[in-house]
């Protein structure tokens, strides 16, 4: 994929290089990139808080968004300065409604990747590590190098995954194995990855962004109404009964219809 560049980057966004990212807009596709390689990719909170500065700016014609980390690893997870005051330092809890304010904020930088417009895809490499691991989560679908693991060390340091990694993880991998990679803060390998559905793909580590290009351009080809209307459908099946998603099958169907009639 190269290095991502600032070329086409909306005029609202704070300064995405004091928050270790590039973002790189180029007609349908957004390329986000973790670009603090020295230290991993190791995230703050202005990196939590321009990624979801991207996700509120991103022009209207970006179909597919692809989250990468720049040099060895996909993402080392929050930089563990922020434990030792960096960047304000951490809530200390004693004003409970300030604490979830705060832990809220942060989390928009994950959630926005749900969004139905958008098809979100992780390329990770090397590591993702408690908050790198939560982000590939946050996204659609995962391409993963063969040389990447996962890890969930919140639990080892004290903490819970808290950045909206839990309820896709329960989703993907299951109640037991979730709570068996949470709770022994394990590594993943990528292999073991594929194999539990937290890769949909695995490449060698020097086809990752070929793999990745490859998949773009086949979203592209996939008509952009019947994604969006398709991921509406897909992410609320689990929530649903079957009469509710066979309503919402019928409801998405007759948009659809009016659409294609209309053209
Ligand atoms: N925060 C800050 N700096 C980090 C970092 C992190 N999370 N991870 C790596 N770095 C820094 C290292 O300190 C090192 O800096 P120096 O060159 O100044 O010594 C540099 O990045 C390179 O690191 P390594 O030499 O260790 O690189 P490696 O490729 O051999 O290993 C690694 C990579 C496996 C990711 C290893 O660096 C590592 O284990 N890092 C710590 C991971 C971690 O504990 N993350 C926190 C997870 S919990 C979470 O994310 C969620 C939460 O909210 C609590």
């Amino acid at each position: 994929m190269g290095d991502a560049t600032t070329n086409g980057r909306p005029e609202s966004l704070p300064d995405l290089d004091e928050a270790g990212l590039l973002l790189d807009v180029d007609g349908a596709v957004a390329t986000v990139t973790l670009n603090r390689p020295e230290r991993r990719n190791a995230m703050t909170f202005a990196t939590w808080r321009g990624l979801a500065a991207i996700g509120r700016s991103l022009p209207p014609a970006v179909r597919v968004v692809v989250v990468r980390g720049a040099g060895p690893s996909f993402s080392a997870g929050i930089d563990l300065g922020m434990f030792s005051g960096e960047g304000g330092g951490l809530p200390d809890g004693s004003d409970a409604e300030a604490a979830d304010r705060f832990i809220a904020e942060l989390q928009e930088g994950y959630t926005w990747l749900r969004r139905p417009d958008l098809v979100t895809v992780a390329a990770v490499h090397g590591h993702a590590i408690g908050a790198g691991f939560q982000l590939a989560l946050s996204c659609d679908i995962r391409v993963v190098a063969d040389d990447a693991t996962f890890c969930m060390l919140e639990p080892a340091l004290g903490l819970v995954p808290d950045l909206t990694g839990t309820k896709p993880l329960v989703e993907i991998v299951g109640i037991g194995r979730a709570l068996e990679l949470c709770l022994t803060a394990r590594k993943v390998p990528a292999e073991e990855a594929a194999r539990i559905g937290l890769a949909e793909t695995v490449v060698p580590r020097d086809g990752l962004d070929g793999a990745v290009r490859g998949l773009v351009k086949d979203l592209l080809a996939v008509d952009a109404g019947a994604a969006v209307a398709t991921k509406r459908l897909l992410w609320q099946a689990a929530g649903n009964t079957l009469e509710q998603q066979s309503a919402a099958e019928r409801r998405e169907q007759l948009g659809r219809l009016r659409d294609l009639n209309a053209r």
